[in-house]
């Protein structure tokens, strides 16, 4: 077999129909049709036959009919409360093999509150919270203002906006009832974080204690961390957030946060970042990509803030694609990178030699 055939499966902004009463930033995690051209490239680029498949209800059937040796998948699904894990809960039943974190992990990742009780029960720092179900809930007596309110179960900066810090319980209550109204799903409610803020993209998978180590590229441990990126939210149009606007700017508009890659810290906090990055990823149990959010709290260390267990891969302007450029990883390499690790767990082979890969 010369390469496999890869369907790249993603929710295509353009094809999905956003409902009544769905907020303005209803469309923000969906992807571009520059993004699906951009896999579908890099894949040809090193023999593989790409084809693209929505990730819509006509999903079962086309990739039914398709039958591809893997997909590559960047759905973020379409509604529900475990969107992401939608397409990956068809394909485990199809048995057919797919890139990426499987069905309980992006069920969880998607849910920040979730993600944060493991992240606790496991000891790694992750600010204080609660979860409102309804406005009127008793806060927390832990909890002390100020507090940062957001929808448990969105990215992209959906839902928040500057009135997501909160001083006080009638900005916390009105707030609260705001994302809960608004985004239909609890709102997550947890420590203001005022620090600089810091994002880490890695690529690769815990290796098991018995397996050779897979290439240069990858540490002992399995993982290849690109260098810490800081986003810097005191430049730019969006001040202090770094929010759906202050996403979609060009990385060189002038209304775009400062985008720092390699992030002018010390080493000792480097080295922290790419620890916490990888046992937040693990704790998860996180399969061949990931993306970990990280603020500086009043106490001058990193929080958890988020993982992305399917981050955006846009070639221009996503965050993991910004820190895979900037440690010399070009965007072929990122893609291929995740296929060949998804190809490696589930066993699958093309060509001899493949798997022995140039990495820049
Ligand atoms: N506890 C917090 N304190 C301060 N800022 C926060 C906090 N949580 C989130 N933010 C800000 O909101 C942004 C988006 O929050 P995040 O949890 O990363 O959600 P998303 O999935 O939308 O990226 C962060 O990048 C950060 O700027
Ligand atoms: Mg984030």
């Amino acid at each position: 077999m010369a390469g496999l055939r890869v369907a790249v499966v993603a929710n295509r902004k353009h094809s999905v129909k956003v409902e009544a009463g769905a907020p303005p930033d209803a469309l923000a995690e969906y992807d571009a049709e520059e993004t699906v051209q951009g896999i579908q490239e890099a894949l040809r680029a090193r023999g593989h036959e790409p084809f693209f498949l929505e990730a819509d209800e006509t999903f079962i059937d086309t990739v039914r009919e398709t039958r591809p040796d893997i997909c590559f998948n960047i759905a973020e699904g379409l509604r529900g409360d475990a969107r992401e894990s939608h397409i990956p809960a068809v394909l485990e039943m199809l048995a057919i093999p797919y890139t990426g974190s499987k069905v309980l992990t992006h069920a969880i990742s998607l849910d920040k509150a979730m993600t944060k009780r493991i992240w606790r029960d496991v000891g790694l720092p992750t600010a204080p919270f609660q979860r409102f179900c309804r406005a009127d809930a008793p806060l927390d007596a832990r909890l002390s203002f100020p507090l940062f309110v957001k929808p448990s179960r969105e990215g992209s900066g959906m839902g928040i906006n500057a009135r997501s810090i909160v001083h006080d319980e009638a900005e916390l209550r009105a707030q609260v009832d705001w994302v809960i109204r608004t985004y239909r799903q609890p709102a997550l409610v947890e420590t203001y974080l005022p620090g600089r803020e810091f994002t880490v993209g890695l690529v690769g998978n815990t290796r098991p204690p018995d397996a050779p180590r897979r290439s240069e590229f990858y540490d002992e441990r399995g993982f290849h961390v690109f260098p810490v990126l800081e986003i810097d939210s005191q430049r730019g149009a969006v001040k202090g957030i770094y929010n759906t606007q202050a996403k979609s700017y060009a990385l060189d508009d002038p209304l775009a946060p400062g985008y720092l890659c390699p992030a002018d810290i010390p080493t000792g906090l480097e080295a922290e970042l790419r620890r916490l990055a990888i046992a937040a990823f693990e704790a998860l149990d996180g399969l061949d990509v990931g993306r970990v959010d990280f603020r500086m709290g009043a106490d001058g260390a990193p929080y958890l803030v988020e993982i992305n267990t399917l981050p955006g891969i846009n070639p221009l302007v996503s965050d993991l694609v910004i820190v895979s450029r900037a440690g010399g990883v070009a965007y072929e390499t990122l893609v291929n990178e995740i296929l060949n690790l998804a190809c490696e767990r589930y066993g699958l082979r093309w060509n001899v030699g493949t798997l022995e890969r140039s990495n820049v």
